[in-house]
């Protein structure tokens, strides 16, 4: 009989939709697993209002696939320009559910982001106050920090310092990469936890580097050496309440990502439970999946765990190796290895 496992349904913490044609092209992949996704609000122009993120909020549900049920967590953009009132309204509709903080410059369409810590501190007291949740995109910006350590270094420079100062603020480590941010997320109280990728599960900086340049393995925060990777593998598998999954799904079109100056992102929501199911039974940890995908990230944000489940069977998936959109094809993340389980 074929092996099959059956959890709550997943949710993603962390999603690149995009907008128009794209946004159509890859939201089916997502709602086909996941019940809701914590919506990155890095478009251009970035989500920064209550009434921005309601737009963008219809316009999800105005391409979802017909039977779909699939319920978009909207973020707002932290700019130093941010109305704490208008946060605390958004927050107050139930349609936002966590506030993103870009330092400027840090990756993708974060131009906008903060550049002075010190002219957003009215805006994190409210959120501390009403226990909405900071989303932190965790590099520092300056040129002379190398890329490998930009993680490392903001902990230190940025993170902690910002909580210190905010007693009570919730925060989320996002797409964590390294030992150090593994073993800061540890030692904190209920109010931190960490997301982690399905693709820093997989690659370390040789597989984008070592015999020829893998433009589609390159995102941001950028892969580390392997015993980053392994850190992060055993955080992920732990059990550990305060680790779960948030994809970073960020598709961009090959024309974009086979540039000289190409673009950061792993488009990885189409397989995503595929790698995790295998990635979970490699390190004898099948049994801690559905903590990781589907309990802790509802713990944290205060919802309720989704309602039904979803089954996988050890049956290798036919998945495509690119999607098509209106765009350009985007390309699907490539495991490097052959996949065993598929969402049934
Ligand atoms: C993201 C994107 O393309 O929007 N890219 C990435 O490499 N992860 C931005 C981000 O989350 O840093
Ligand atoms: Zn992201």
């Amino acid at each position: 009989m074929t092996e099959t496992l059956t959890i709550r349904r997943p949710d993603d913490w962390h999603l690149h939709l995009r907008d128009g044609d794209m946004l159509r092209a890859v939201l089916p992949a997502t709602a086909a697993h996941f019940a809701r996704a914590i919506i990155m609000p890095n478009l251009v122009p970035p989500v920064v209002t209550f009434a921005q993120a309601r737009a963008y909020h219809a316009r999800i549900l105005d391409a979802l696939p017909q039977d779909a049920d699939f319920t978009p967590l909207m973020t707002l953009y932290l700019t130093e320009d941010t109305d704490p009132d208008d946060v605390a309204a958004a927050a107050e509709s139930g349609l936002v559910h966590a506030v993103k903080l870009y330092p400027a410059g840090a990756t993708t369409n974060s131009a906008s982001g903060v550049q002075n810590f010190d002219s957003i501190r009215a805006v994190l007291e409210r959120m501390a106050e009403i226990g909405l949740p900071l989303c932190v995109h965790g590099e520092v910006t300056e040129a002379e920090i190398d890329i490998f350590d930009r993680e490392a270094v903001f902990i230190d420079r940025v993170l902690d310092p910002i909580r210190r100062a905010t007693p009570g603020l919730r925060v989320v480590m996002e797409h964590i990469t390294t030992r150090n941010a593994v073993d800061y997320a540890r030692a904190q109280d209920g109010t931190l936890a960490a997301t982690i990728t399905t693709h820093h599960l997989v690659i370390n900086r040789n597989h984008i580097l070592a015999g020829g340049i893998k433009p589609h393995y390159y995102c941001l925060p950028v892969a580390k050496r392997e015993e980053h990777r392994l850190a992060l593998r055993a955080a992920a598998t732990s059990g550990e309440p305060r680790f779960f999954l948030g994809t970073d799904s960020a598709p961009h079109t090959d024309a974009n990502k086979l540039l000289p100056c190409g673009c950061a992102g792993c488009f990885t929501a189409l397989n995503t439970m595929s790698i995790l199911a295998q990635v979970f039974e490699d390190d004898g940890a099948l049994d801690k999946l559905e903590g990781f995908t589907s309990l802790h990230g509802p713990a944290f944000y205060r919802l309720p765990v989704n309602g039904d489940d979803i089954t996988l069977e050890k049956t290798a998936p036919t998945l495509p190796a690119q999607i098509e959109t209106a765009e350009g094809p985007v390309t699907v993340f490539d495991p490097g290895f052959d996949l065993k389980w598929r969402v049934v």
